[in-house]
Parts: C-alpha cells; sequence; structure tokens
C-alpha cells in the first residue's frame, strides 16, 4: 500500500518537472479554441496535452473576453473578431496569408471591378517590414512594429476598362477587407486595421500608380499578451466593445425612424 502510495507520489512528481510551460499567447490561443467551440473541450485538452481543470482555470484566467455581445444571434467568427493591439510573437505561415488574400479576391465588386490590391510584408523582411511600418502615423507605429504581418489596402478609382470613376471603389476595398477578416478569424488569426496611415509616402515608396489610392492599413497576427501593452493601448484592449443598437442603424419609413424589424 505504501509503496503503491510513494510510486504515485513519485510519478506526479514527474510530471509535474516535464509539464509542458505555456506562455501567455499559447494560453490565449487554446481558451480562443475551445470558445469557438468546434471540438469538445475534452478532446482539445487531450490534443494540448493539458488537463480539463487547468483549461477551464485559463478560461477565467483570461480577463480579455472580447467577443461580441449580440441582441441577435450571428455567426461564432463574427462574435470573436475583434481587432487586438497586442500581438504574439509568431509569425504567420505564407499559406494562411495566401488564403487570406484568396478570400479577398472572391469578394463581390460593383462591375466586378475588383478595385483593391495590397502591399504586404513580413517582420521576416526586415527592410520591407521597415518601409512598410514607415507608412503609418505615429500612433499606429507604436504598436504596429510588434506584429508579424503589415499591409496597405490600396483601391483604384477609376474603372479599368473606360477610365470613369468608380463610386464604389473604397467600398469594395473595404468588402474584400471584411473578407479577409473572416477568413482570419476562421484560422484563429486577427486583423487591426488603420486609417491612420501616410497614403503619400506608400505612394512615393511603392510607385502607387495616378486613380489609386492607399487607404488603409492592416496589422495581421496572432492574439497575444494585453499586459505587454504600454498604458492607454491596454486599457483600451482590454475595454469591452460596444455597439448601437439596431434600432439606431436600421431605419423603416423615414430616414431616423426605426423600423418595426429593428424594435424588438
Ligand atoms: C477602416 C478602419 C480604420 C481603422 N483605423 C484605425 C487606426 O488608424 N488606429 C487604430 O488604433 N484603430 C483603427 N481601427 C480599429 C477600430 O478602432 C476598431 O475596429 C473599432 O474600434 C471597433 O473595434 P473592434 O474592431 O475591436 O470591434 C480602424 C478600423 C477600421 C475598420
Amino acid at each position: 500500500m505504501e509503496k503503491k502510495a510513494s510510486a504515485e507520489k513519485a510519478i506526479r512528481e514527474i510530471r509535474r518537472k516535464t509539464r509542458r510551460r505555456f506562455s501567455a499567447e499559447e494560453k490565449i490561443r487554446i481558451v480562443i479554441e475551445g470558445l469557438r467551440g468546434e471540438e469538445s473541450i475534452a478532446s482539445l485538452c487531450r490534443r494540448e496535452g493539458i488537463a480539463a481543470n487547468l483549461y477551464y482555470r485559463w478560461s477565467k484566467e483570461n480577463p480579455v473576453d472580447k467577443t461580441a455581445e449580440t441582441n441577435h444571434p450571428i455567426h461564432s467568427l463574427l462574435v470573436e473578431r475583434w481587432s487586438p493591439y497586442a500581438f504574439a510573437d509568431r509569425d504567420v505561415s505564407d499559406e494562411d496569408l495566401r488564403s487570406l488574400f484568396e478570400a479577398a479576391r472572391w469578394a463581390p465588386s460593383s462591375y466586378n471591378e475588383q478595385p483593391w490590391s495590397y502591399v504586404v510584408a513580413t517582420r521576416q523582411q526586415k527592410e520591407e517590414f521597415e518601409r512598410l511600418l514607415s507608412c503609418l502615423v505615429e500612433a499606429n507605429k507604436t504598436w504596429a512594429r510588434h506584429v508579424p504581418v503589415l499591409a496597405l489596402g490600396i483601391t483604384r478609382h477609376a474603372f479599368t476598362r473606360n477610365g470613369k470613376p468608380n463610386a464604389a471603389a473604397e467600398h469594395d476595398l473595404g468588402l474584400a477587407a471584411g473578407n479577409l477578416l473572416v477568413e482570419a478569424s476562421a484560422r484563429a488569426l486577427f486583423v487591426h486595421q488603420m486609417i491612420g496611415i501616410l497614403p503619400d509616402r506608400a505612394r512615393e515608396i511603392y510607385a502607387i500608380p495616378e486613380h489609386s489610392h492607399a487607404l488603409t492599413g492592416l496589422a495581421i497576427g496572432y492574439q497575444g499578451d494585453s499586459e505587454s501593452l504600454p498604458e492607454g493601448l491596454r486599457e483600451r484592449d482590454l475595454a469591452q466593445r460596444t455597439r448601437k443598437p439596431l434600432s439606431e442603424f436600421v431605419f423603416g419609413g423615414r430616414y431616423g425612424e426605426s423600423s418595426t424589424i429593428a424594435k424588438v
């Protein structure tokens, strides 16, 4: 009996000593995968080699619950998407990046013009990354310098076939971004878009042609630890997400009057 107890104690001790240590980013990733609900917590824990009670402890520890509190049900990929400032120190594979831009590729657009284009740089391409970073305003540079992938969203304001103005150019770049964001969400990736860029600098350094215009920056990566951020940004990363209710933007009869659909 005593022998058995001491053997069990020895096993526990070996387990404790050989237990894999998980970084804050890994914990967040695992908790997010659990929240996604695509597999049972038991199978997720088996796959990650952790006990279920450890998972539940992490899920309570993690103060960043940025999932949307929706008034009506929407797809979990949309519920889980948000724009972090803290990104994990983890590269994004070229394969994932290709799928993100493939998703953008399949966005609808006015006259199927597909007015969007992107310049992209990963942090492995040090010089390219610095060039792209230099196209952001200072406030965005402070946090975006730590992301694994940066991109610029560019749109063309004139139709290719007749040179006439494309009134939907910015709208359609936005649609492409929407597709890209959903694909990112499906891959546990996060995107933080930026209007705070320097379009003239982007035009100069990337030789962006006439009729095209850099509109947005995109920071792409895995969610990081908000605690690593300077004050101010940390608060923003931890802040609750809010939205207007449907009644404030779904109208019926006349502009400004809530639709009956939205009054529920
Ligand atoms: C087109 C666009 C431009 C944005 N520009 C900036 C920016 O320059 N800097 C920044 O910190 N956040 C920027 N954001 C992020 C928004 O502030 C953020 O999406 C918004 O507060 C809603 O938060 P959520 O994305 O977490 O739901 C931008 C978002 C979009 C869609």
